[in-house]
């Protein structure tokens, strides 16, 4: 059959119509101000997912952008600011009030960037841009939710790990602390233990929540802002950077709190260069994350891991290192590969990684899950020795202490998970698991930020809990009603009965 050259036009058409996304494009504000490094790359993670659909995206940030950091149809708008740190004494106080007084200090302080005049120039500055949704890069910044009834628009949420008591005290989330660990507790704490700490932690809530109320009040003043709580109620959807199906722990969770764990793995994910499809040994992948250096490192701790290093030739082991005597350690063990930087997740991606040695941080420990690598775990700073202690329960690797770490430790454990295939097929599993889901992240991430788009903050996925105070939260009142009345009614009975 012939066609003629019209409809083969509107077929064309129809053809390049369907390979455009066929969605209304959005003005999105990404709002990520005052975090770490390794927490705005999920952010820009969701970012770019938006920007993949079309959408026309403005961030704010505190911290600078690379070039390949984003890339699309983006304004930037870099409003350099780093929270000072208190320098009256270095090491940090033994005593515990002392250092929780600093902690809610330095909580104050963070609201300090609002006065900057570059930030004002963004808020006020005419003509004000629409926005139909901002996002917000969570971590202790509630007060920021001002801006998004300053710009008047839906607000949700990226929070870089499992839904912690803060979030799930802002979405209305139920607390189930019997049964589920929190993400920063190294012993993974369950039953009493944990229940009490959850107690404590919702006192230090509330203390945070009247200091972020403070700094609210002072720029989101009422009448002409909603207030901080009714700001707090407000948030529409909270994306996770977790996946707890296959990370666990199980957990209730709302429906407006979605697992986007893996979204950075998705985004990063690129063709194998030549000089890795080149490798044809098996291979070591050593670092310890981007806010580690070596510069000012003992002799003894590099000669710690050289000496271990130094037993298995049969493995090049790529060692991100930033030290001293560089040269000497290549001259040395040519099978000791050094550079400042490695492509870490192309390397893990090639499959000639047989252990990964890594602080811990959440982002690498999602990586080698994702490949399936086993890991030697050395937790330096916050939620690293939690992740790894969980890692170790689970039986992907290995976790050993930085402190007094021997050379002859480090060459045991190394062995162990090289030499044992238990490791590898434990996290092979886990990486199975990991990836067996119904739709990636990034698609995830944008239909649920468009659904909030399309229906003007979808108030369909609010929680009622969230009016309720926590004694209502709790049905504290429901059982001093019913065991109150009970008690009642057994001392009336007693008392008529002493009366016959
Ligand atoms: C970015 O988006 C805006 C608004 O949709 C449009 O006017 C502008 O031309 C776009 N820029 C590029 C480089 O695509
Ligand atoms: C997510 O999945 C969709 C559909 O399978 C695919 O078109 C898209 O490229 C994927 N996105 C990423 C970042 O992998
Ligand atoms: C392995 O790769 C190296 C370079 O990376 C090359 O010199 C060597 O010949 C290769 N060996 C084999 C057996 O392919
Ligand atoms: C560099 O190598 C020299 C000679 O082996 C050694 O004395 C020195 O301590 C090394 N420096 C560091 C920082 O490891
Ligand atoms: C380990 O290090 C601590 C100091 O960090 C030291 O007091 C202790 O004696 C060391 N233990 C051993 C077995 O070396």
């Amino acid at each position: 059959m012939k066609r003629s050259p019209a409809s083969l036009w509107s077929l064309l058409w129809l053809f390049s119509a369907a390979s455009f996304p066929l969605v209304e494009s959005h003005h999105i504000l990404g709002l990520f101000v005052n975090v770490h490094r390794s927490q705005l790359m999920v952010h820009l993670a969701v970012c770019q997912a938006l920007i993949q659909k079309g959408h026309q995206l403005t961030l704010v940030t505190t911290l600078p952008l690379d070039d390949h950091d984003i890339r699309g149809n983006v304004t930037h708008i870099l409003i350099p600011w780093e929270q000072p740190r208190e320098d009256s004494d270095h090491h940090t106080p033994s005593d515990f009030f002392l250092r929780l007084e600093r902690m809610f200090n330095r909580l104050e302080k963070s609201g300090d960037f609002l006065n900057l005049p570059e930030w004002k120039v963004f808020l006020q500055g005419a003509p004000n841009p629409h926005f139909d949704l901002m996002l917000l890069g969570y971590h202790f910044n509630d007060y920021l939710l001002g801006v998004a009834a300053h710009f008047k628009c839906p607000v949700a949420i990226i929070s870089t790990q499992q839904p912690t008591g803060f979030v799930n005290s802002l979405m209305g989330n139920p607390e189930e602390r019997w049964y589920v660990p929190q993400p920063y507790d190294s012993q993974q704490r369950s039953g009493i233990s944990a229940w009490i700490f959850g107690i404590w932690e919702k006192l230090m809530e509330i203390m945070a929540r009247r200091v972020m109320q403070k700094i609210y009040s002072l720029h989101f003043p009422e009448p002409q802002y909603p207030g901080f709580e009714t700001m707090r109620r407000s948030v529409a959807l909270t994306l996770s950077n977790h996946h707890a199906i296959s990370e666990g722990p199980i957990a209730p969770v709302l429906p407006n709190m979605v697992d986007i764990g893996g979204i950075l793995l998705e985004q990063n994910i690129k063709e194998n260069s030549q000089e890795i499809s080149a490798i044809n040994r098996s291979i070591i992948v050593f670092s310890l994350g981007t806010r580690f250096t070596w510069q000012k490192s003992p002799h003894s701790l590099i000669s710690t891991f050289t000496k271990a290093f130094s037993q298995f030739p049969n493995y090049d082991i790529y060692w991100t290192y930033d030290g001293a005597n560089q040269s000497i350690i290549s001259v040395d063990y040519p099978h000791i590969k050094i550079s400042k930087w490695w492509p870490q997740c192309e390397l893990l991606a090639s499959g000639k990684v047989r252990l990964f040695i890594t602080h811990g941080g959440k982002g690498s420990v999602s990586e080698a899950l994702y490949y399936g690598v086993p890991m030697l775990g050395l937790p330096l700073l916050g939620d690293q020795r939690a992740n790894l202690q969980r890692m170790q329960a689970k039986k992907w690797g290995l976790t050993l202490s930085t402190h007094n770490l021997t050379h002859n430790e480090l060459h045991k454990a190394m062995a162990r998970i090289l030499g044992g295939s238990e490791y590898t097929k434990a996290i092979s599993k886990a990486s199975q698991l990991y990836r067996d889901r119904p739709m990636n992240s990034s698609d995830l991430a944008t239909f649920w930020l468009e659904y909030i788009i399309r229906h003007d903050g979808a108030r369909n996925l609010y929680s009622p809990s969230r009016q309720l105070t926590w004694i209502e939260n709790l049905s504290i009142d429901v059982y001093v009603t019913i065991y109150g009345g009970l008690i009642l009614i057994v001392i009336v009975l007693r008392k008529m009965n002493s009366l016959l």
